[in-house]
């Protein structure tokens, strides 16, 4: 069953009205944040995520590694281990009291609310990786940007962004694109996917001043991470 409220009523950009709306219950959180209801799909997919960070990205033990938009924990709940410090950001107060239920065998582990629109809880230069999953397709794209600068303040040099998004370039990214064409303007749900361009994640990357960029285009989703240069 559906459990959603009539997500046309709201403005996309209100993110703290939408997504307080669409984690009423634990099972419309859940299945908001993974697709899924289901703790072992939400563990596999959680998984799948980490190992892309791990083996891609990198994560050091030492890191203080942060997330922006990190519903449940779905991905702390498998990286909270591997690293020092694992910090999840989220607009949801919802969320993120379901998070601290799922992550509370972790010590190294804060969770913090945001406005939805910047990270100023956070201090300056004060973190090693930041990684945004799952999130982008839900935010405009100046939301997007302005959180690309953010992880820049807050990461220390040499640090590390990751973002990603469901790749328009691709054949599943092109269908929910025409499936979501569909909706009339003034019935188009304030939470559904808007892609991204690989050249669109890029350009944010490089405009905010990280280097060594790299994208990974897989089947559905775009891949986009770079470093805060070590001198800056
Ligand atoms: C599809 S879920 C993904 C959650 C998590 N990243 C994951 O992959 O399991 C999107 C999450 O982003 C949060 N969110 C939506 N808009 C946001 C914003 N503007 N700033 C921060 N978090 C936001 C939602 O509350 C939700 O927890």
């Amino acid at each position: 069953m559906d459990e959603s409220p009539d997500l046309g009523l709201y403005r996309r950009s209100n993110y703290k009205e939408v997504w307080t709306a669409l984690s009423a219950t634990e099972a419309a959180a859940k299945t908001h944040v993974g697709g899924s209801e289901d703790e072992e799909e939400l563990t596999r997919s959680g998984i799948g995520t980490t190992n892309f960070l791990l083996e891609n990205v990198g994560v050091d033990s030492s890191d203080v590694v942060l997330e922006i938009g990190c519903g449940i924990g779905r991905v702390g709940k498998q990286l909270a281990s591997r690293c020092r410090k694992w910090i999840g950001c989220d607009v949801s107060v919802r969320m993120l009291n379901l998070a601290a239920d799922r992550l509370r065998e972790f010590p190294n582990v804060e969770l913090v609310e945001t406005s939805g629109y910047d990270l100023k809880p956070i201090a300056d230069v004060s973190v090693d990786l930041v990684y945004c999953t799952a999130v982008f397709m839900h935010l405009e794209q100046w939301d997007r940007y302005n959180y690309v600068e953010e992880a820049f303040r807050v990461l220390r040099a040499g640090g590390k962004l990751y973002v990603d998004n469901v790749d328009l370039c691709s054949e599943k990214g092109w269908e929910i694109f025409q499936r979501h064409r569909q909706f009339r303007p003034e019935t188009r749900p304030a939470h559904i996917t808007e892609c991204s361009t690989p050249q669109e994640l890029e350009e944010y990357l490089w405009r905010a001043g990280f280097e060594d960029i790299q994208t990974f285009e897989g089947n559905e989703l775009v891949s986009v991470w770079g470093r805060r240069p070590k001198e800056s």
